[in-house]
């Protein structure tokens, strides 16, 4: 299927016309809860359900066949049982169909790859996109269609759902109507065969309705794309994801599960923050991000002011505001301005700004709309502990008129803790709409995902960063290591691709006699390590044939006459071509890291740093990006691992050389990106000296793609 003849994904969200096929008389059947829902849901295209017994079915004509249908069919929905799909496949080509929904499951999620892939291949070469199989359908209220089997009743409203779980998604259709959440669409994509996340973006990215979309994925098949999509998408509104397999034994289940590969779970975290994405850790952190996002406006500005009767959950605020990356306003004169009115003297203007537990609803009301009226204020959060003369009977009243104030374009969240008076108040204040979190830490998690999105959206687009490196010298290495048959590349040649990328390793020569030995840590410099270069002597060490830490012309000469002497009474007959001269690096001047990249099975071309030397396998402190990536990506990437600290300078070590590594990890995805023939390269360790004075690359190893690419 070419772009030209792939049929608009506005077809599926809109069908004009909608054939079922294997549309049942049986009221039971998943074929008769389809057309149900169609008609229930107030379609208003044509509907055309398919029954080899023909008959009438909820008032409407039921068809023998499609080749019966006189209109044009955007979309058809496939129910019946496997052995028959591919028929039912073979007559949607027939009348040009736009679309199949293939609810029917039976495919690869119990192995059977083949036929699926027949299908999908079968479906492509007629103009035709598949979305399944082994899903429940979809619902679009822009084209205010229900094709599901799932709840008739869909409430609509501004969040679209995504999800790889069939079972997991009608839940959540009756899950999000009993939180108050309407939906703009919600789409099943089970083994994802076809139509994938990308696809479904390009519609929703530009969909009015869809102010917020929720993704749960279990596996991705073409990274690359999804990551282009979400880019884009993110720019404009959320999209918050929860991704299973986290643990090995989630990983392994979800595999099972729909039939796809799950990647690492850290590349996945990793990617999705470069991506703009917020992933949630459950479903009932996501459901409330997305309803914050559809009912409460987003931030300004970074400034939060808590306000609190109690300044014990005042300091557990600011531990979750620490924790989701909100931040509290400091500004003293800005707070005295704000709040010396509201506040009795006996309470504090520091943030938290604590009103006692005198304080009255009245004066909550005062303090809020102080912070709301205040230019320097851009979100609230409002706590409160029931206490003696605080009326809790007042708090719906008084939240909801600050809530609903059409003047109050800030961010507000509310939280209270009290006996079952207040939980009643609280449940009230939930059905009126206004956004109390029975658990503070809710609350905040869900305005730092609303900051979150607020610096991404705003953060200026920026190219990704190009850097220069010597593709010629490299291809020219791999040809050599090709034609030796080799997948992986050799130490020297290692080090002459780490030259033309312009990453710096320790100087090194070889001798083949003592003046050129001295004349070679001379021109290198002292302090030099001299070892063996024979291809008789595996184990330099053992031979004799390593000297380390010579630091002048007299020492050169010791070693070389002490190493020839050992490496003939090791070997007396082993071929010596010289000795190698090589800088001696001081590891302990530096702080050890470790940069990667790869092609990854799900994203493709994938950077990793971390902390590098022998920590990086207890420590496992690193993190991921996909190549290409911004320099301000690259950037933060270097800051996000937990030794970040390190590289700052602890105990009054000065900073380490930060924009180095910067340029040392485009360098190592510029390598994987121009030499299609590398498929793995490893710098471990790159020793990252002060600031101002550099890396070095240690050792660097290479690993070329099975099959080959370069000519
Ligand atoms: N064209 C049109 N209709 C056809 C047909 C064809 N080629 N072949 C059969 N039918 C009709 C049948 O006559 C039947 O109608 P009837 O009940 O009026 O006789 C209807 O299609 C359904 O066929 P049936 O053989 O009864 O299948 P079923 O309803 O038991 O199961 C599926 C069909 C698709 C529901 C089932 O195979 C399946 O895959 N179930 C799992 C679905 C699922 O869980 N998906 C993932 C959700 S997350």
């Amino acid at each position: 299927m070419t772009q030209a003849n792939k049929p608009d994904i506005k077809y599926l969200f809109e069908p004009r016309s909608v054939a079922i096929i294997g549309a049942s008389h049986s009221k039971g059947k998943i074929g008769y809860k389809m057309v149900e829902n169609i008609v229930y849901g107030g379609y208003k295209g044509k509907i055309y359900p398919i029954n080899p017994k023909g008959g009438e079915m909820l008032g409407l004509r039921a068809y023998t066949g499609l080749d019966e249908v006189e209109g044009d069919i955007d979309m058809a929905c496939i129910v019946v049982p496997a052995k028959y799909t591919f028929d039912a496949v073979r007559e949607c080509a027939r009348k040009n169909v736009k679309y199949l929904v293939v609810i029917t499951s039976g495919f690869s999620e119990i192995g059977n790859r083949d036929e699926e892939n027949q299908i999908v291949e079968f479906a492509k070469e007629n103009g035709m996109r598949v979305l399944g199989p082994n899903i429940f359908g979809i619902y679009s209220a822009g084209g205010k269609i229900n094709a599901t089997f799932g709840p008739k009743d869909i409430m609509e409203g501004g969040v679209s759902i995504i999800t790889q779980s069939g079972a997991l998604g009608i839940a959540m259709i009756g899950k999000t109507k009993a939180e108050n959440i309407g939906l703009s669409s919600i789409i099943s994509l089970g083994n994802k065969a076809d139509v994938d996340e990308a696809d479904l973006l390009e519609y929703l990215v530009n969909e009015e309705r869809t102010k917020v979309i929720m993704m749960y994925i279990e596996g991705i098949k073409e990274g690359e794309r999804l990551i282009c999509k979400l880019k884009e998408i993110t720019r404009k509104k959320p999209v918050v994801v929860i991704k299973s397999g986290r643990s090995k034994r989630g990983a392994m289940a979800a595999a099972s599960h729909t039939g796809s590969l799950a990647g690492a779970d850290e590349v996945f975290s990793s990617i999705m923050t470069q991506c703009g994405v917020l992933r949630a850790e459950s479903i009932e952190e996501a459901l409330n991000w997305c309803k914050f996002f559809t009912e409460i406006p987003a931030p300004k500005g970074e400034n939060c002011v808590i306000i609190t009767n109690g300044g014990g959950i005042g300091v557990m605020c600011a531990d979750a505001c620490e924790k989701y990356g909100v931040e509290l306003y400091d500004d003293i004169k800005t707070m005295k301005d704000a709040f010396a009115d509201a506040v009795p003297p006996f309470g504090s203007l520091k943030n938290p700004v604590d009103l006692t537990g005198g304080a009255a609803i009245e004066d909550y009301e005062r303090c809020i709309r102080a912070a709301l009226n205040h230019k320097n204020i851009d979100s609230i959060i409002c706590l409160g502990c029931e206490a003696a003369v605080f009326d809790v009977d007042k708090l719906p009243d008084m939240t909801e008129s600050i809530f609903k104030d059409k003047r109050n374009l800030k961010p507000i969240v509310f939280s209270f803790v009290g006996g079952s008076r207040l939980e009643e108040k609280i449940g009230e204040m939930r059905r009126r709409g206004i956004p109390v979190f029975p658990e503070l830490y809710s609350g905040v998690s869900c305005l730092g995902a609303a900051y979150r999105q607020f610096r991404y959206s705003k953060a200026q687009v920026e190219p990704d960063a190009v850097v220069d490196i010597d593709a010629d010298t490299i291809n020219e290495v791999i040809r050599g290591a090709r034609a030796d048959d080799r997948t992986f590349l050799l130490a020297h040649e290692s080090s002459r691709v780490m030259e033309a990328a312009g990453i710096i390793m320790p100087q090194s020569r070889v001798a083949r006699n003592l003046d050129e030995a001295v004349k070679y840590a001379e021109s290198i410099g002292y302090p030099v390590v001299m070892k063996v270069v024979s291809k008789d002597i595996i184990h330099k060490s053992d031979a004799g044939g390593v000297a380390l830490d010579l630091d002048n012309k007299e020492e050169i000469i010791d070693a070389y006459q002490a190493i020839m002497r050992n490496c003939k009474a090791y070997k007396a007959d082993a071929l010596i071509e010289g000795v190698e001269i090589a800088e001696m690096v001081n590891i302990k001047a530096g702080v050890e890291t470790i940069i990667g990249a790869r092609i990854d099975g799900s994203f493709g071309p994938t950077v990793m740093f971390g902390l590098g030397g022998i920590y990086v396998e207890v420590m496992k402190d690193v993190t991921f990006r996909s190549f290409p990536l911004t320099h301000r990506e690259a950037v933060k990437m270097v800051s996000e691992i937990k030794s970040y600290a390190l590289l700052l300078g602890v105990r009054g070590e000065k900073k380490k050389d930060i924009n180095e590594v910067v340029n040392t990890i485009l360098k190592v995805g510029a390598i994987l990106q121009k030499c299609s023939d590398i498929s793995d390269i490893e710098v471990n360790p790159l020793i990252v000296y002060e600031e101002g004075k550099g890396a070095k690359a240690l050792d660097a190893r290479i690993l070329l793609t099975k099959s080959k690419v370069v000519e």
